[in-house]
């Protein structure tokens, strides 16, 4: 199957690229490359450096690809620059994502799987939040991603397509860029490779799902090829297990370590970051029920896959 993945030259979008070539498919990418890198995808894979907010550039990539399906990843990714920023949000995360939706309709693209959040979403929950728990998004990227879903499942009910959101829980892998302000594993990575101390944002007790970023490639791959229950469905990818930050530094300090060979620098405490949620755990059963998915790695895996991927890049640049 064809498949266009905007956002494919980032951190998830490229590992959906790996898995769509791996399972036999045709993937293309889309990516203005302002946080991806063509260095993430094969050269094999045809690449158009085209801005999603550019719609005439978008539906031309559209009509000369002519995909079967859709995996729209592109997007301003950052909650805090939504805040300083809700117009530029607004331009990618909705403006943006409409022209992807509108050319894929033009086509005849049987699929959209659109990346969505259940952070964002869902906000503080001590307990895993199914799709049903009604959506409180707080923040202009929530607020997009939100809009985002209704706007997916109105080009599904309007064009007679499949629509999947998939809810991401927190994210982390190889590839993560390091430099933004979320991404808690590769920012941790980089400082441990640097031989500096990590900083864990006040006590450090806030509680994430993360999900390793195979995982959700495998999800994505699932989501667009799999018999669908309803035209538009929103599924959670997560782990449901709560991790909080220590944990966090403390399993990745062992795996950095035994990478390593020597210790790195243990954590310290800065301060509080306004706004951060305390809690947040997205439930999978419905992505288990009907897209047969599951999260295969535990966290002790995933951290030492992602620490052993950042030291050798470390050593090789
Ligand atoms: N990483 C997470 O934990 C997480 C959690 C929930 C949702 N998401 C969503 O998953 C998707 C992928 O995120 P990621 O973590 O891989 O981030 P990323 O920054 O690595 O990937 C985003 C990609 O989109 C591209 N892009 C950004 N703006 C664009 C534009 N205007 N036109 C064309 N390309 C553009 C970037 O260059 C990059 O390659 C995003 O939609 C994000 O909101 C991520």
């Amino acid at each position: 199957m064809k498949v266009l993945v905007t956002g494919g030259a980032g951190f998830i979008g490229s590992h959906i690229v790996d898995l769509l070539l791996a399972n036999g498919h045709q993937p293309a990418v889309l990516d203005n490359l302002a946080s991806g890198s063509r260095a993430n995808i094969p050269l094999s894979v045809p690449f158009f450096e085209v801005d999603i907010c550019d719609r005439e550039a978008v539906a031309k990539v559209f009509q000369e690809f002519k995909p079967e399906a859709v995996s729209h990843q592109a997007a301003q990714m950052s909650v805090s620059r939504s805040v300083r920023e809700p117009v530029f949000d607004a331009q990618n995360n909705v403006m943006g994502l409409l022209h992807v939706f509108e050319s894929a309709a033009a086509v005849g693209a049987g699929r959209i799987v659109f990346a969505s959040s259940g952070g964002v979403l869902y906000g503080d929950v001590t307990t895993p939040a199914p799709e049903d728990h009604p959506a409180a998004p707080i923040s202009p990227y929530g607020i997009s991603k939100w809009v985002g879903e209704k706007y997916l499942e109105f080009f599904v009910n309007q064009h007679n397509l499949g629509g999947v959101a998939l809810r991401y829980g927190n994210v982390y892998g190889p590839r993560q860029n390091p430099h933004g302000e979320a991404g808690v594993v590769a920012i941790f990575c980089e400082k441990m490779l640097a031989g500096l101390a990590p900083t864990i944002n006040g006590d450090g007790k806030y509680v994430r799902d993360y999900v390793y970023v195979a995982d959700v490639a495998r999800a994505n791959l699932l989501a667009l090829t799999s018999p669908l229950p309803t035209p538009f469905c929103p599924f959670n990818i997560g782990t449901a297990l709560p991790a909080h930050t220590n944990i966090l530094a403390e399993q990745l300090a062992t795996a950095m370590t035994t990478e390593l060979g020597h210790a790195v620098p243990k954590p310290t405490h800065g301060p509080a970051r306004a706004g951060d949620l305390r809690s947040s755990l997205v439930s999978w059963d419905s992505a288990a029920r009907h897209l047969g998915w599951k999260p295969q790695y535990s966290l002790t895996e995933g951290l030492t896959t992602t620490a052993k991927w950042f030291a050798t890049r470390n050593r090789t640049h």
